[in-house]
Formats: C-alpha cells, structure tokens, sequence
C-alpha cells in the first residue's frame, strides 16, 4: 500500500569520528554495500511521497551513492546535530503529513518493521512513536524513558544518563515516526544543552511528552535491525549478519553451503538449485550461478556469469567473465575481465586468462597466458602456451581455428593467426599466420654430438685427478673408533 503522505528522512551527514577514517562513515561497507544504501532500500517498499537524505560531510560522495536511486539529497552544513539535520530537511519535505526517520548508519533494519513501526504510529494517533530495543548491553545508546507503561517521557543520551537511568536497558533506535504539524515546534524549543553544543532530535521526545502529546515506543521484535554502526567493531558484526541473511536466503533457495560461516556471498548474487559452495569461496558483484554448479575451496569470483553445471575448482579467481554450461576452471587459475570460455570448455591449473574466448570443448589444461585472444572449438593449447599480446605499447590479438593442436610451450607472437586444424611444434616462436591443416615449427634444429658427454666428462675427471695428487690429504682410519 502507497504512504503518500510520508516522506522519509535519512540523516547522512555525520563524519563517524569513532570509526577514525578519512572515508564518512555511512560511505562504509558492509554486507556488500555502503551503510546508507542498506537503508535507502529498506524505505523503498513503503513507497512513500519521497526520500530525502541530509548529507554534510563528504557531500558529493553520499549523494553519488543515493541519488541514482531516486533519493533527494539535502545539504546540511554545518552539522549541529540530529535535530538541526531535521530542521534543514523541512522545506524539502512539503506538504508531508509524517515522516519517518532514519540514521544512515544503521543499515540492518527490515522493510516489514518500517511499515509495523509506521501502523503503530497512525493507529495510536501519536506524535511521534521510536523504535526501540531491548539490549543485554546498551552502553552508547540513548536510554528510552517511560513514563507509564505505553508512553514515552524522554529519551536521554549515554552521556547524560543519571546512575539510575543508566540501568535501562531499552535504547532508541534513532528510527522514528513524526507527525511533522507537532514536530516543528517541539523542535524549535530544542537548545543545544550538550557538550557537543548540538541540537539533538532526542530532546524533542521530552518536549512533546510534557507538552502532553502522545509519544509511543515499538520494541524491535530482532533487537539486531537496530545496531548502529559507531565503531569498526560494530561494522565488523552488521557485515557478519548480512552475510549470514543472504547465505540462509541460497540455501534455502536450495544451494548448499559448506562451513557457511566461511562463505561471503554479496547481496546481488544468484545460485540455481543444488549448487555447491565449498568452504571459504566468496561469490561477489553481479555473480550468477546457473543450477548444480559447484565452486571449489577459496574461489573467488566477481561479476561471473556462470552457466549449468560449470565446475570451478580451488582456488580460481575470476573476474568479470563468462563460463558457459559445463566448462571446468582451476584449481588455481586466473581469468581477468573479458574471459568467456563456451560450452565444455576447460581451462586447468596455472593458467591466466584476459579478453579471450575459449570455444566450445577447447582445452588450455596447464600453465598458460591467453591474452587478447579469440580460440575456435576442439582445439588444445599446450603446457606453457604464451601469447605475447604486447609490445609495450600496443596490445594485438590471437586467433585461433577450429581443431588446433599447439605444442607446449609455444610463443605465439600476436598479431597471428592459426588456421583450422593446424599443428603448432612444441617449443616454437610463431611470428608468421599459420595456414589451415599446416604444421608450423618455428625453432632451430636440434644437433645431437655423438660422444661429446663422455669426452667432456674424461677431460674433467683428468683435471679433478691432477689436481689432488698435489693435495695432502689427511687419511681416515679405515677401521671404526
Ligand atoms: C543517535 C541518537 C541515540 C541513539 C543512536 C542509535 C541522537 C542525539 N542520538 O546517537 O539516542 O541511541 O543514534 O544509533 O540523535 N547526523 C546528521 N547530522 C548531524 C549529526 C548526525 O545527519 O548533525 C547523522 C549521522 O550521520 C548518523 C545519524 O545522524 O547517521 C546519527 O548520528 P550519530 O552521531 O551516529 O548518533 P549516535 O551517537 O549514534
Ligand atoms: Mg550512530
């Protein structure tokens, strides 16, 4: 259902000074996205008037993250604070009867509690209604005061908390509904009472409450959707949960995941069913598995689109490339950006891979750069295979038949061509196109010398002898001490 009168406020534009970065804080990833935008899409679902994000320190940045997804990016400069934040969205949010508000740095928190969180609002009439959660330690968080069992009196920041406040143990979200008619001027009773000289929009709370407005608070039934991230600490634990989302998500979408725990998979990857994911394999970008693919130990893989059945054994990384259904990686291979291997095709170990095309059922099994390359189908690359694609300062292209067979350790110096059915001698320098069915050796012949070893090992042996007869060397007892 549509919420055309609300609007969304994401305040974004604090630096994060306890996370000592040069980079600002809602910029930080976890769970394979910057904070801020975890928490613009969990707003999009409510499909309100409009979002809004008040943006301060590294502007440019944030607004680069969140306005390709429809978001209005309000400056707040200086920063004065949460309720300031507030203050400078106003005009921004027009004619919008309520709005919901969010911190950028708390990027767990679901769509569905956003829209019980907002029902509550409207169902109890309030002013203003927090999210809250009860936590085993609360330390940092602003403490959540009641005043009766169903209404909230204040809320008051871990720096100001009093001994006995500071055994309460529900903290605020920073996640709020307000009605802005009663809003507005509660906040514009705010002073800036706080060490930081900052307007808090926590202090609104009291205001409204002793002004005998209704101030109600929702307890997040997964205390989790609320951590904020203040430190590295707290980053560190968001991304473990994101993490683990996504991978119950596969498997129960029918992937298994092996040692789950050691697997990161970022938000955007797809598995088909019954595919295999080995321990400590990072599934990253744009990735897609197709069904019943496995991908071995310590593989990682960015931006792949991975056909049927494709087997990618230990330890591969691949970037940016195509494996089509059936083709077999690794262990140990390196394919950069631009790879497509087509059906059946295998590349083995050691082998690194750039721009190429692999046709179908083609074979580099062993130690080979395949570069600026285009391979037909059938065709079998030899250990140590190098295309020599550059020249230091252009790069030129390899073209490779149907049918092929090319000897290990063969320089192929593109630009070249070798024709369908082609045989390339092991060892050689191709720097000419090799025709069609045509052997190409490119390397001088071998010159055997009959009996040259044997000579070579007398003429030492004499000067070894020669030179010991002039030695004094000390004998040994033959017999045992
Ligand atoms: C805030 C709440 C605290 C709550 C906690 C939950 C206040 C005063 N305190 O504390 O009660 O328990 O969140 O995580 O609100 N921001 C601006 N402009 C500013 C200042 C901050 O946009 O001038 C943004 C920050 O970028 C951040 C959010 O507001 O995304 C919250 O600020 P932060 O400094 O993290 O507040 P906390 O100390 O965590
Ligand atoms: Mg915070």
């Amino acid at each position: 259902m549509p919420n055309k009168d609300v609007a969304v406020v994401i305040l974004a534009a604090g630096k994060g000074t306890r996370l000592k970065s040069a980079l600002a804080k809602v910029l930080h990833p976890a769970g394979g996205r910057p904070l801020v935008e975890h928490v613009v899409r969990s707003c999009v679902p409510l499909k309100t008037k409009k979002i809004i994000a008040i943006v301060g320190h590294q502007a440019e940045q944030v607004s680069a993250v969140v306005e390709p997804l429809d978001v209005e990016a309000v400056a707040q400069q200086p920063q004065n604070g949460t309720g300031h934040a507030m203050q400078v969205a106003k005009r921004a949010l027009g004619n919008a009867k309520i709005a919901i508000v969010l911190p950028g740095d708390a990027p767990l928190i679901r769509p569905e509690t956003l829209k019980a969180l907002l029902a509550t609002h409207r169902g109890g009439n309030a002013a203003a209604t927090i999210l809250t959660a009860v936590l085993a330690d609360p330390s940092g968080y602003g403490r959540v005061v009641r005043k009766s069992e169903n209404l909230v009196g204040a809320i008051v920041e871990d720096s100001q908390l009093s001994a006995e406040q500071r055994e309460l143990n529900e903290i605020n979200s920073s996640i709020y509904c307000f009605t802005l008619a009663k809003l507005w001027p509660a906040l514009a009773k705010v002073k800036p009472n706080n060490k930081h000289r900052e307007i808090y929009l926590t202090d609104a709370i009291a205001v409204l409450a002793s002004g005998g407005e209704t101030v109600l608070a929702q307890i997040a039934a997964d205390s989790r959707e609320v951590l904020g991230c203040n430190t590295r600490a707290d980053l560190a634990e968001v991304d473990r949960i994101f993490r683990e989302r996504k991978r119950e998500e596969l498997m129960a979408a029918g992937v298994t995941i092996q040692l789950p725990e050691t697997v990161l998979i970022d938000p955007e990857v797809t598995a088909g069913e019954d595919c295999t994911i080995e321990p400590g394999v990072q599934l990253l970008g744009k990735t897609k598995l197709g069904a019943r693919c496995t991908v071995g130990t310590g593989s990682v893989l960015l931006d792949v689109i991975v056909g049927d059945r494709a087997v990618v054994k230990a330890h591969c990384v691949i970037e940016d490339s195509r494996l089509d259904a059936e083709t077999i990686v690794g262990p140990f291979a390196r394919l950069r950006p631009g790879t497509h291997l087509k059906a059946g095709a295998r590349v083995g170990n050691f082998v690194e891979m750039k721009k190429a095309v692999i046709g179908e059922g083609t074979k580099v099994p062993h130690l080979s750069y395949i570069g600026d390359a285009k391979l037909g189908t059938k065709s079998n690359i030899g250990a140590g295979t190098i295309t020599c694609n550059y020249d230091g300062v252009n790069k030129y292209q390899t073209t490779i038949g149907n049918r092929v067979f090319i000897g290990s350790d063969a320089v192929l110096v593109a630009p070249v061509r070798i024709g369908d059915g082609a045989y390339v001698a092991a060892g050689s320098a191709i720097t000419e196109n090799v025709p069609a069915d045509a052997l190409a050796i490119g390397r001088g012949r071998q010159l055997n010398k009959k009996g040259w070893a044997a000579k070579r090992r007398r003429e030492l042996m004499g000067v070894e002898s020669g030179k010991s007869s002039h030695k004094k060397v000390p004998k040994r007892s033959k017999r045992g001490r």
